[in-house]
């Protein structure tokens, strides 16, 4: 006969995932119902709706069905904070994400009209700059389709990721994450829209960050669909619109930048890139890529220019190999360091 006591003793040395002690002796039986064959069990576990809860849905059917049951149907929910407090344990932590009310970290995206002006670059200085200054910072690579900031900031490790947490890894100060931390081989990968903004949002929401002041979003050049998640996820990120010298690179600029007018976000700057080369002979500037592209687009989108980089390599430093982060002393690592003051000034001052 299919009793309640013989249902609760065939559940006896089924435990509870997260305390690991059996779930009859820390009363997580709630409620045990039998109508012919069918028994019906609801059960308290500390934590529903994760990958434990499925595992132990098949341990209590198991169990419920070796001591005769036909069927079973069963219920979760989660131990009250009283009964997990009583049990001597606290409350599993809410998950703080970045998208919660009260964080007080300044989003800046980084965005351009178009590939290969130097986003990524301006980007990964930008945030190693603020770090310097002795900023919280992190960046989120979220060119997913061409992510490069690890490969940039020559990050050779891959994040940690405990249960359902992911742990940036942390390079010259900054918290980075890439989506090609979670890629094979290099391989570029195809995403289709509604993942792309699961992906972003899992890089808000799962990513286990530190305090955070600010987070430099390095986005896919253009107005695409990563743009506009932004737009949306981040109803007050800042941005910064990254553009060459030529004047028909900071027409496709603009629209980037009319994009973000339109979406209320706040214009900090222009950043003209690849603005000219110095001579180390003669000290003279030439403009090889044009010139006036940077001004005509602060103009139109009355905002300023917050610098004009000239074309330079960083110097290679074998030991802390990083291609694309220009020392402090570098005359232009000088001129994000310069940047990333404004940048404070403007956002803090
Ligand atoms: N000021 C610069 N001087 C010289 N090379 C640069 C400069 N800025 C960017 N680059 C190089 O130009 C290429 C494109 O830059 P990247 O930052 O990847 O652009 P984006 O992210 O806009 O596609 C990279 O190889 C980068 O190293
Ligand atoms: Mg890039």
């Amino acid at each position: 006969m299919l009793t309640q006591e013989r249902i609760l003793d065939a559940l006896k040395n089924v435990k509870e995932p997260f305390l690991n002690k059996s779930i009859v002796e820390i009363d997580g039986v709630k409620e045990i119902k039998i109508k012919e064959g069918l028994v019906s069990v609801k059960i308290a576990i500390s934590k529903t709706g994760t990958a434990e809860q499925m595992k132990l849905q098949g341990e209590v059917v198991n169990a419920v069905k070796q001591a005769g049951a036909d069927s079973v149907g069963l219920r979760f929910e989660q131990f009250t904070e009283e009964e997990l407090s009583k049990l001597g344990i606290e409350a599993p932590k809410e998950v703080k994400s970045l998208l919660d009310e009260g964080v007080s970290t300044t989003f800046i995206a980084v965005t351009s009209g178009k590939g290969g002006v130097g986003k990524s670059t301006v980007s990964v200085n930008l945030a190693t700059s603020l770090a310097r200054l002795g900023k919280k910072v992190g960046i989120i690579d979220a060119d997913i389709y061409g992510f490069s900031v690890p490969d940039m900031m020559g990050i050779e490790e891959k994040p940690k990721v405990k249960g359902e947490r992911i742990y940036p890894v942390n390079r010259f100060g900054v918290q980075v994450i890439s989506m090609g931390f979670f890629v094979h081989d290099n391989s570029p990968i195809i995403w289709r829209g509604p993942m792309l903004g699961k992906m972003l949002n899992n890089f808000f929401t799962q990513v286990e960050w530190d305090d955070l002041d600010y987070l430099i979003l390095d986005l896919p050049p253009g107005t695409g669909d990563v743009a506009l998640d932004v737009h949306t996820m981040l109803p007050s990120s800042k941005e910064i619109i990254v553009t060459t010298p030529h004047p028909t690179a900071a027409f496709v600029a603009a629209r980037a930048g009319v994009m973000a007018i339109k979406t209320d976000h706040e214009i900090l700057g222009v950043v003209e890139n690849m603005a000219y080369f110095k001579s180390q002979l003669t000290g003279e500037k030439e403009f090889v890529f044009g010139q006036g592209g940077g001004e005509r687009l602060a103009k139109e989108l009355q905002t300023e220019i917050l610098a004009q980089i000239p074309l330079g390599q960083p110097e290679i430093d074998e030991k802390d190999f990083a291609p694309s982060i220009y020392a402090t002393e570098h005359p232009i690592g000088q001129l994000y360091m310069k940047m990333a003051q404004k940048v404070i000034n403007k956002i803090e001052g």
